[in-house]
C-alpha cells in the first residue's frame, strides 16, 4: 500500500511517502480502508521521539482515522454489534505503542479501539474529512473535563485557547454539561466563543488579561472561583490559575510539553486544590470507548465543527508536520489517500 512512514525518529524530513507492506492483521484486529486521517500535535511528538513510545519501523504516523471495514482478522466479533465489511468506522488511538498509524491507504485497528460512525454520516468525502478533523480534540476534551476534572453542572470552568481544536470541543462539552465557561482566545475569536456559549470570552493578548480574568471569574462564579482550569494553549500561568481556583478546584495539565512554570504550593493545598496531568495516550480502552460514545453523540447532533480544515494528500504528511511545528496552522490538517 502507499503510506507516509518513517524509519527513525527526527525532524519532519524523516517522513517519506511510498510503498510499505499492508499492516499485519493480528487476531482481534480489523483492516480499515482509510478515507481521512487527521494530523495532530502528538503525531509530531511521536515522530520526533519527544514522546517515548514503542514504534515499529517502517512506522506510519497518525492517530485518527475515518474509513471503512476492508477485512476482519480472526476472532473479531460479528453479529449486530460487531463489524462487517464496508461499515463506516473511526479510531483515534493509532500510530503509537506498537500500533500502525493512519496516514496510509490501510491501517489495522484492534476491534476494541474501533467505533462505528453514527448513522447518517458517510466514511467518504466531506463527512470523512469533517469527522477526522474533530476526533482527537473532542475525545481529549471529554476525558479532560469528565474523566479527570469531574466537571459538574453549575460549576465554573476556564478554557484557555478556546478557539483551538481541544479548546472548542471543551467549550461545547462544558456548556452542554451545564457548566459556566470563561474562555481565552485571539480577539478575532471572541465572538465565536460567545456564540458557542461562553459566559465571558477574553482576548489572551490583552495587556490587562490577568485583571480581566479576575473580574470575569468573580462575576461568572458569583465570587466562588474556578472549579476547573483547563489550559489548552500550552502557555501556562499557574500562579494566576491557583489564585483564581475555588475550594477543591482542579487544574488539568494537558498541554505545554516544555512547560516549566512554578506553582504556589501553599495557596494550592490550602484550597484543597489539585493539579492533575493527563495525556490521552495513557487512556485505557474503556476510557477511550466512553469518550467515543460521547463523541458519537456530538457528531450525531452536528455539534462539532473544526475550523480552517486543510486537506492534503498522504504524500503531504511531512509538510503537515512542518507547518504544525512552525505554529502556522490555525485549524486542522487532514490527509486523504491519493486517487489510485
Ligand atoms: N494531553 C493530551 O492528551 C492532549 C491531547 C490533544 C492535544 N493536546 C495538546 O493540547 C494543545 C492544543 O491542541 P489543539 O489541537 O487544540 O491545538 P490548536 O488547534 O493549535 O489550538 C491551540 C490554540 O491555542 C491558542 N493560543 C496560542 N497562544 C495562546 C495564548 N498565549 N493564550 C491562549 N491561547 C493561545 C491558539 O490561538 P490562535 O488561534 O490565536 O493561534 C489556538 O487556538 C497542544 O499543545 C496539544 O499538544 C494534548
Amino acid at each position: 500500500m502507499k503510506a507516509a512512514y518513517f524509519t527513525a525518529t527526527g525532524g519532519p524530513e524523516v517522513i517519506r511517502f511510498g510503498s510499505v507492506p499492508l499492516p499485519a492483521l493480528a487476531p482481534g484486529s480489523v483492516l480499515v480502508r482509510v478515507t481521512a486521517a487527521a494530523v495532530d500535535h502528538v503525531d509530531t511528538f511521536v515522530r520526533a521521539g519527544s514522546y517515548t513510545t514503542n514504534l515499529v519501523f517502517p512506522q506510519v504516523p497518525g492517530r485518527d482515522v475515518v474509513g471503512t471495514v476492508a477485512q476482519l482478522g480472526p476472532d473479531v466479533p460479528e453479529g449486530p454489534a460487531g463489524f462487517h465489511i464496508g461499515d463506516p468506522v473511526w479510531a483515534n488511538s493509532m500510530g503509537f505503542d506498537g500500533r500502525p498509524g493512519t496516514a496510509a491507504q490501510f491501517t489495522a485497528v484492534p476491534a476494541d479501539r474501533l467505533y462505528h460512525l453514527p448513522t447518517g454520516l458517510n466514511a467518504d468525502g466531506g463527512d470523512a474529512v469533517a469527522v477526522a478533523a474533530v476526533l482527537h480534540s473532542a475525545a481529549t476534551a471529554h476525558l479532560a473535563l469528565h474523566r479527570h476534572a469531574q466537571l459538574q453542572a453549575g460549576e465554573t470552568v476556564y478554557i484557555g485557547g478556546a478557539a483551538g481544536g481541544v479548546g472548542t470541543a471543551a467549550l461545547v462539552q462544558a456548556v452542554r454539561a451545564g457548566a459556566r465557561a470563561i474562555t481565552s482566545s485571539s480577539a478575532a475569536d471572541v465572538e465565536r466563543c460567545l456564540s458557542l456559549g461562553a459566559s465571558a470570552a477574553l482576548d489572551y493578548r490583552s495587556e490587562g488579561f490577568a485583571e480581566e480574568l479576575h473580574e470575569a471569574v468573580g462575576s461568572v462564579s458569583d465570587g466562588w472561583g474556578l472549579d476547573v482550569h483547563l489550559e489548552t494553549s500550552g502557555r501556562h500561568r499557574l500562579g494566576l490559575a491557583v489564585e483564581l481556583l475555588a475550594l477543591r478546584g482542579r487544574i488539568i495539565a494537558m498541554s505545554g510539553m516544555s512547560g516549566q512554570d512554578s506553582v504556589p504550593l501553599g495557596r494550592l493545598y490550602t484550597k484543597d486544590g489539585s493539579i492533575r496531568g493527563f495525556a490521552i495516550s495513557n487512556a485505557t480502552v474503556a476510557d477511550l470507548a466512553a469518550a467515543a460514545e460521547a463523541v458519537n453523540e456530538l457528531l450525531r447532533d452536528g455539534s462539532l465543527h473544526a475550523r480552517n480544515v486543510t486537506v492534503l494528500p498522504l504524500s503531504g504528511a511531512a509538510d503537515a508536520h512542518t507547518a504544525l511545528e512552525a505554529g502556522t496552522v490555525h485549524g486542522k490538517i487532514v490527509l486523504v489517500p491519493e486517487a489510485d
